[in-house]
This record gives C-alpha cells, structure tokens and sequence, in this order.
C-alpha cells in the first residue's frame, strides 16, 4: 500500500506518464516515432505498474490495448465479464534495494503468491499451461446453439464494438461449432494478421500503388472497423482461440489444456501443437526461454507467453485486480535486437524540412523482416552516440515495423570508420540548411521533396485519409500536372487521372471518389493535413473547436502575427492557462505565423472553392455558465449518460474533463459503484454531484 503522499505523487507521474504515452502514440500513428520502440514500451510498462497499483478502473487507462477505442457507427455492447489485460513479467521490476529482479525468479514468486492464495503446500503439484501471445487483437465471440451470433472487440475492457460482420467475413472463426448445437457460450481469442499474408497483402497494394498497411496488429483492427466487410477475406486475417470465460448448457472440460482441444474439436484455431502443459514454474519459465528462437519459424508475430494456471476451478477463488485476473501472467520476450554493419548514412527530407539520417545497412533478419535501413532520429542522436560509417551497429525492431539503430560496437570500429557530418545544405533542393537544437531543417518551402511528402501527409489517414491517392500516385501527379498545393488534387478530372500510366478509367473513378468522401472531414482534419509546425491531432482539433471556421481562425493569426496584444492574450497569456490549453507562447508565435502565410491562405482559399468543408465537424461550444472553464471527474456508472456522452457534454458547454482527482477538480460526478475517485473528493472537500445535478447544470 503506498501511503497518501506517496499516492499523491505517483497519481501526477501516472498523469505525465498517460500524457507522454498519447503523444508518442500520436506521433508513432503520424509515422513519426520519436522514441525507440523499446522505450515506448517502458513508459507503457512503467504506467501499467503505476496504474495497477492505484487500482486504476481499465475503461480510464491509456494502456489499453490498441483498438480500444468505440467508432462512431459501430454499437456497442457490454461484454458480460469483463475483457481484462495481464500482469507482465517485467524486466524493469526491481527489489527493494534497486536491484533488478530476474524475470525467472518473478514467475516463482508470483506461482508461491496463488499456491498461497489457494492454501496448497509449497511442494503440492499445481500444473501450468504456457501458451504463446499473439500480438493481435482480442476479440469476444458469442455462440447461440452453437451457432455465431456475435463478434466484439475488447474496446475498453467493459464494453466493446459489435464486429460481427466483418469477422464473418474474413473467414477466421467457423460459423458454426461442430458439435454444440444448445446453449450459449462466450469464446475469447485473438484476430491476428499472419505476416506471410500480411506481406502478400502489402504487396498487392504496392503494385496498385496504394498506401501500405503499417504493421499487422494496428492493420487488424483498422481492418476489422471498416464499415463494409466486402472483400475483407482477402486480407488473410486468422484468430486464434483460447478461452471459454462463460458457458451456459453447454458441457465443458475442466482444465484449461482441454479446453484448447475442445475448441480445436469445434473448428477454431487454437495454440495447440505450440502450448506446453508445465509441471511448475521453472518448467514453464524454462519453457518460455527456449521458445525465443522458435519465434522466427512462426507465421505471426508473438511479442511474449502466457502462463496459466492450468485448473480452471481455482480461477474463481483466485480473483482479479480491475486490471487483471490473478491465475495467469504474462512473459514478455525483450526486443530482437542484432548487430549489422552500417554501410552509408543517406538524409531523408520530411515534410517540414526537417532532414532525417537514414542508416543503409548490411541487410540482416530481424522479427520476422530482412531490415536494411534504419532510423538514427536526429543529427543530435548520431552525435551522441558517435556512430560512424563503418561502425558495427545494433538495430532492434520491438515488435514493430521501424527498424532504429539503438548502440554501436566501439571495439569494432574499423580503423577507416568515417564520421558523420550535419548537412549544410538541403540534398534534395540545395538550400543552406537552419539547425534548431539536434535537429536540421531544409528552409526552402518548394524544395520538391518536401512538396511531395506534405502532398503525401495532406492524403494520409491521419490526415484527410483519402483513399486511393498513395505515394506513387502524388508523384505521378507532382510531374505531369505540377501539383504542388493540396488543394490542387480536388480540382483533378477523371481524365487527367485516367491518361496516368497505370491507371484507368475504374482507377480514375475511385480516386474523385476518394477525394469527395475526403471533403466533409472538417476543419481538424485539413489543419492535420497542412503539417504546420506543433499542429498535432490533438492542438488541431483544439483550434477547430475553438475558432470554428477556418477565416475565424485565419483572421485570428493575421492580427496575432501583426502583434495584435489582445489576440496575444486570448490565445497564450502564459503556458496552460489560455483559451487554448496547454498553448505557449512560443508554440503559438510560430503557429499563428505559418498560419497568417499568405501559402496557407491560398490553399484554404483552394479548398473552400473546390468544396472542402473547412468548418469544424464539431459543434462550436457553446459556453454554459457554471460548466465553462470548470474541471470536472467522472466516476461509477451514471443512470443514464454513457460517460463519454457525459464527457462530452460537458466539454461542448466549455468544461474541461479529467481522469483523476486532484484540488483543482471542481466537481466529482459520481454514478452507481464509484470508488476511490468519490473517496479522493471527499477526502479533498470536491463537491460530489450526481448525473440528475450535472444535467441541471449542463441546462438539459
Ligand atoms: S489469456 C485477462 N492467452 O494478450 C486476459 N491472452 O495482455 C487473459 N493474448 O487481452 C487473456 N495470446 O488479447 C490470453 N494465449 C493467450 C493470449 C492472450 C494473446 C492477448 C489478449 C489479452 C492480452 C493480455
């Protein structure tokens, strides 16, 4: 138990840590990782342990898992037991001297914790199941007389989307099961993407020069949210099954090994011929270790094991935190990591100019791919590190798709290694380059790498996602019809597209269809997509909330770039506390200056002629009195608000919403079951209000 102080710090590092979390996670979606992988997921790790230990409820974390979020469109339903993680084995726990506690010795203290639990002898038999981890996304299925009635996803743990159609349609889990045909049972696995029709599938989108998938678990759950299921088989999707959480009449082994066979005997796939039934937990720990290089011989990517607790009649008494069930854990296997040698070091322009060192590497198999180029970040990072071309370099991939270089072997180093020098100059354009900090920048706005890149940004989905218009295609159009401003692809004719090499009259079709479901995505979305310095996801939307319409919005960052003081003043008075949060002062000087660019003017001025909505999607809000610029906390289940409806609502009247309780909560809104949040408020003197108060206030 931490002590309250205790527990108050750890509250705001849990706090920065969620805040680190989603913005590497915004920057990883943009394709701009600016962390390793493996220190993404130590943050994750560190905020899991943090987060467990303040019995933090799974439907407020930011580690859940991906797909987590409700679409707009899909219904949600609540999952009869809850869709929980697992506690890991983590490299980064250390004893109370500060030492780390090898992951061996962690599986046997935590096996004598339940041999405890269940008041078994130190040396009574309690036999484990090791079963591998597949790094896909967990999926609920509900069979009705034996027959599929429903498909959810995990989404936060509580409640989750009904994808029911889409699973069907990928062919991964039998219609009906072989030998049930009465009672209802839920069956719990996995949706994965095999890599070998993961690649086939990249390629084929390759060929038609379309956007590739990023990587097999975040390509799964996009997959599976596509409002239309046609042609989803062809993506080679698969599931495995693991678990029978509730059954009603229907007869079920024991033991979690047979189970396994069960569900093989009904037609799912399952882990078989892969899980190992342990005597104990240095068996199964042994189990784990020697399954490391069997990773490389297998058609999906597993990031770890599980080890269960192989008698499902303990599982009850055992128990569960709000995070995770006590009969089983999970080992994580530490990031493939392998030396290679760095052959040459080429610069990559990016959207911005920001110039990026490329390593060119002896190409070298790693987690599944043969890697020959990888990240090295930043100038700042190489200078760091000293790498040099020549040098014997370590590059790890954790599991994801962008290789980084992460050390060098200095012992290695060959006599004729060669420094690596900041460029002075732009590679592709020329321009002598600006240095901010450890980065370098190409100044020159029409540098064509850059024009080609933020074409690129402009058409991506985390931008105005339009569908059809992949890298090749942008370059097809920068060189036959000099496009070079975003708002120039809505003004394309089918006939400008058709005359393309590779392309015909259906292709053509399919983009101005791409480009018109692209026009209604809103005035966040378009910011997005113009790659303004510190516009992220999140600062984009707060300007379209809060400006509306891009000439509002435009008209603000004349008079701000004039040095108008009151506009001064109603964005950025100082850091955190102006209309739009967290905005400081530098931030917004450099902003409202690209903004208040007569470029950007052009292009809006584009977009809004060829039809663009560049208004928000988002209701303006509309400030209620009582509500705006308060701090509020939602807690248990409310009568009749979902608690992001709630959220939102309170949000739209100009209220902000938070996760945890601090002194500056105003109101705490506690619903059915709150716990230790409405505990925090009375202890701190928050008033409590309840759903049918908040509604009052809100003017409802
Ligand atoms: S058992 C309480 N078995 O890993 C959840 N999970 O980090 C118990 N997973 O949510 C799940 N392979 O999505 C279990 N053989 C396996 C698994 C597995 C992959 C996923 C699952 C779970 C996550 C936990």
């Amino acid at each position: 138990m931490s002590s309250p102080t205790e527990a108050a710090s750890e509250r705001d590092e849990l706090a920065r840590l969620a805040a680190h979390i989603q913005h590497h996670e915004a920057a990883y979606r943009r394709g701009e990782p600016e962390i390793l992988d493996s220190e993404f997921d130590e943050l994750v790790d560190r905020y899991g342990e943090l987060a467990d230990r303040l019995e933090i409820d799974v439907a407020d974390r930011v580690d859940a898992a991906p797909g987590a979020d409700h679409t707009d469109g899909f219904e949600t339903v609540e999952h009869k037991v809850a869709m929980l993680s697992l506690e890991k084995l983590s490299p980064a726990r250390k004893d109370s001297a500060g030492a780390p506690i090898p992951l061996g010795e962690q599986l046997a203290q935590w096996y004598a914790r339940r041999k405890k639990e269940l008041e078994l002898a130190e040396d009574a038999p309690l036999p484990l199941l090791v079963e591998p981890k597949v790094d896909g996304i967990g999926v609920s299925l509900i069979y009705q007389g034996g027959r599929l009635a429903r498909a959810v996803t995990r989404g936060n743990g509580r409640t989750g989307d009904v994808i029911t159609r889409q699973v069907q349609q990928t062919g991964a889990v039998p219609s009906r099961l072989a030998s049930v045909t009465s009672g209802e049972l839920e069956i719990r696995g996995e949706l994965y993407w095999p890599t070998s029709a993961f690649e086939a599938y990249n390629a084929r989108l390759k060929a038609a020069g379309e956007r590739l998938v990023i990587n097999p678990r975040n390509g799964t759950a996009g997959y599976m949210k596509r409002k239309e299921p046609e042609g989803l088989e062809e993506t080679g999707i698969q599931a495995f099954l693991y678990q029978v959480p509730w059954a009603e009449g229907v007869t079920l082994p024991v033991r979690q090994s047979d189970i396994l066979d069960w569900l093989a005997e009904q037609g799912l796939h399952v882990y078989l011929s892969e899980a190992h039934r342990a005597t104990d937990a240095a068996d199964a720990f042994a189990y784990c270790e020697g399954y490391h290089p069997r990773r490389a011989e297998l058609d999906y990517e597993i990031d770890g094991m599980v080890i269960k607790i192989d008698e499902l009649k303990w599982y009850r008494r055992l128990g569960e935190t709000g995070h995770h069930p006590h009969w089983g854990v999970a080992y994580k296997f530490p990031p493939e990591r392998k030396p290679t040698r760095l052959l040459d070091v080429t610069v990559q322009v990016g959207k911005s100019g920001k110039l990026t060192p490329v390593a060119h590497l002896e190409p070298v198999f790693l987690a599944q791919t043969t890697v020959s180029r990888a990240s090295l970040h930043n100038f700042g990072e190489v200078e760091r590190k000293d790498v040099r071309i020549g040098d014997t370099v370590y590059v790890e991939k954790a599991g994801e798709i962008i290789p980084q270089v992460v050390s060098v072997d200095r012992a290695k180093r060959p006599p004729d290694a060669r420094p690596i020098h900041r460029p002075k100059e732009c590679p592709v354009c020329g321009a002598l380059v600006v240095e901010e900090e450890v980065f370098v920048y190409c100044p020159n706005p029409a540098c064509p790498a850059q024009v080609q890149e933020r074409l690129e940004h402009f058409a991506s989905r985390a931008a105005m996602d339009v569908e059809g218009l992949g890298s090749k295609l942008i370059e097809q159009l920068v060189a036959a019809y000099r496009i070079d401003k975003p708002h120039q692809f809505f003004t394309l004719t089918a006939d400008q597209l058709a005359r393309l090499e590779r392309m015909g009259t259906k292709s053509a079709e399919n983009v101005l269809a791409g480009l018109e479901r692209a026009k209604g995505r809103g005035l966040a979305r378009v910011l997005v997509g113009l790659a303004i310095r510190h516009v992220g996801e999140t600062m984009a939307e707060d300007l379209a909330r809060y400006f509306g319409t891009s000439d509002a919005l435009l008209e603000f960052a004349a008079r701000y770039a004039a040095g108008d003081t009151e506009a001064v003043e109603v964005v950025a008075p100082e850091k955190g506390t102006g209309a739009i949060e967290g905005l400081a002062r530098k931030t917004a000087d450099s902003i409202f200056a690209e903004l208040a660019s007569p470029q950007v003017r052009e292009v809006f001025d584009g977009l809004r002629a060829a039809g663009v909505k560049v208004e928000a999607v988002l209701e303006r809000r509309v400030e209620v009195e009582g509500v705006a610029g308060k701090s509020f906390v939602l807690t248990g289940t409310l009568p009749t608000l979902k608690r992001k409806e709630a959220g939102d609502r309170i949000k739209h009247a100009g209220g902000k919403v938070s996760g945890s309780v601090s002194k500056k909560t105003d109101f705490v809104v506690a619903g059915e079951e709150a716990g230790s949040k409405l505990e925090k408020a009375k202890e701190l003197g928050v008033a409590v209000i309840d759903e049918a108060e908040l509604l009052r206030m809100l003017g409802a």
